[in-house]
């Protein structure tokens, strides 16, 4: 397996706090199957304002702090890696795309936006991405509050040349009954093209790559698992283009907002 997101680099986010957390979620990944890990440190506003440099060397110290961990501790840890961004939509995207190698197979943007609040103007952001031959993977949508209430937003989006990326946590429902849901909704629609970690520690965020995996076999058969966590994620790294299903509303049901609200009792009260 390959895994496109997860906050593995030591010191530098909310994720790993420590090198040695950061060797162990590195072993526990290969104990669990993957081959392959692009780390994806976030990348917020206030993160830049003072020009991209002092976030391009905290990364590199982090990564240089890992790297020395594996090769001194690690001995036996077969396992590539690579460094890109999770990087928060804002004013400065396109000197952060221009200045930093934040993007995945020198394509792929992993694009997050926040929980709560979705730009007016989204689909210009996505054009304006594409026209510039990048692709933005929408990190976690299922978590985002506004697209749990209208799922078929996330859909027009793919239409427009996004792809989706849901985390191994809401499949698996330790990241909250709404993201659950929509994580559901979204695989039931063909609306998902990767699944990632977003591993943040071995504790409360943890990889589930190993049970996530086993989770999306015994619910959507292994060929999809396998698209989802080997085939796809491959093809990103190497900047490939990825055959996808676009999804057609036409599968849900008229009574759209209702059902989703019915299938979402605990909005706003994630566990
Ligand atoms: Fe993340």
């Amino acid at each position: 397996m390959i895994d496109i997101h997860n906050h593995i680099i030591p010191g530098v986010d909310d994720g790993a706090k420590t090198v040695e957390i950061a060797l162990d979620m590195v072993r526990e990944a290969k104990r669990q199957g993957i081959k392959r890990l692009v780390l994806t440190p976030h990348l917020y506003e206030p993160d830049i304002m003072d020009g991209t440099k002092a976030w391009q060397e905290k990364i590199e110290r982090g990564k240089d702090r890992l790297f020395d961990a594996i090769a001194k501790d690690g001995q036996g840890i077969d396992i590539e890696i690579e460094i890109a961004a999770e990087v928060r939509y804002q004013d400065w995207l396109d000197k952060i795309i221009d200045e930093l190698d934040v993007l995945i197979g020198g394509k792929y943007l992993l694009l997050e936006f926040s929980f709560n609040f979705v730009p007016n103007r989204i689909e210009d952001i996505i054009y304006d991405l594409i026209k510039r031959n990048i692709t933005p993977i929408l990190a976690h949508p299922e978590r985002i509050v506004p697209w749990q209430n209208e799922p078929g937003k996330v859909i027009e989006l793919i239409r427009l040349g996004c792809l989706t990326q849901i985390d191994l946590g809401s499949v698996l429902g330790s990241l909250g009954r709404s993201s659950e849901k929509l994580a559901k909704i979204l695989l039931d629609n063909e609306a998902v093209h990767l699944v990632g970690s977003d591993s943040h520690n071995l504790s409360s965020r943890p990889l589930y790559a190993k049970s996530g995996h086993a989770w999306l076999c015994d619910n959507y058969g292994q060929n999809l698992a396998d698209k989802l966590l080997i085939e796809n994620p491959e093809r990103v790294v190497r900047g490939a283009e990825l055959e996808i299903f676009i999804p057609y509303l036409e599968k849900q049901p008229d009574n759209w907002r209702d059902k989703v609200k019915q299938w979402l009792p605990f909005r706003g009260s994630p566990r």
